[in-house]
């Protein structure tokens, strides 16, 4: 991958998504600063300058090569890398379906993909990370956490977004490869946050309120939530957990 690093800059999928059409596929924007961070939902990511890792991976996809109806898929193949690289780390993470990533009940990486389709394909991708690494403070968030609070290790962004990007780019041909894929899957199914424990969820489509056990998650991409008898199967932004 061609890591480039930027100064300051208002937000890196902003900016990856403002030179697509220049910027070749397996290009990383990371920034040391972002001014106008954004995360999922339109709220705003907030990080402290030059203490965590704010980058975009920009993907390019031959037509057919990824259809829309498998965008998850990057979910999957960036919670994962995220995951392997916690680990690599010491921290034992989980993934908030679909792709916040925790460090015990706290978050500490969020995921923001924007895809541009052409028909019913995939045409290029920019997937936006946002990894607290050595900010110990959160004032803006109350249920945030860094790799330095849970490690008590400082460590330096650079090496850190190569060995990142590394694990990404190790895993990116299991997208194509439909045997293998399923791996992919089966790995980021095991990370899933709350699977098997009986917690509160939010249906966002009804309002209502319910305590359910996450069971898994669909081929579609589908969450799936037991509540006695009913399963409960939702898309993105269509429920909310209740911590
Ligand atoms: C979330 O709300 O959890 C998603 C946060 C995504 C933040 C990252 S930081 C790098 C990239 N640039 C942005 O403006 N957002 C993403």
């Amino acid at each position: 991958m061609n890591i480039v690093w930027l100064d300051t800059i208002d937000s890196t999928n902003s900016e990856a998504l403002r030179r697509l059409a220049e910027l070749p596929s397996m290009t990383v924007l990371a920034a040391r600063e972002q001014t106008a961070g954004r995360g999922q939902r339109g709220n705003a990511w907030f990080t402290e300058p030059g203490r965590n890792l704010t980058f975009s991976i920009v993907l390019k996809f031959g037509e057919g090569e990824l259809l829309a109806a498998q965008a998850h898929w990057l979910n999957y193949l960036t919670s994962h890398a995220v995951a392997s690289f916690l680990r690599e780390e010491g921290v034992q993470p989980q993934v908030k379906w679909p792709n916040d990533v925790y460090a015990g009940r706290k978050k500490i990486c969020g995921v923001l993909i924007e895809n541009t389709l052409q028909g019913s394909s995939v045409a290029a991708s920019v997937i936006g990370v946002g990894v607290n690494i050595n900010q110990t403070v959160f004032p803006q968030l109350a249920n945030a956490t860094s790799l330095v609070l849970c490690t008590g290790k400082e460590c330096a962004l650079e090496p850190a977004l190569e060995r990142l990007t590394a694990l990404f780019e190790k895993n990116l041909p299991l997208l194509f490869d439909e045997r293998r894929r399923s791996g992919l899957f089966e790995a980021y199914a095991s990370l899933l946050f709350q699977k098997g424990v009986s917690a509160r969820y939010h249906d966002l489509l009804t309002g209502e309120e319910f305590s359910g056990v996450i069971e898994g998650v669909e081929a579609d991409g589908r969450l799936c939530i037991r509540e006695g008898s009913r399963r409960r199967l939702y898309r993105f932004k269509e429920v909310g957990y209740i911590l």
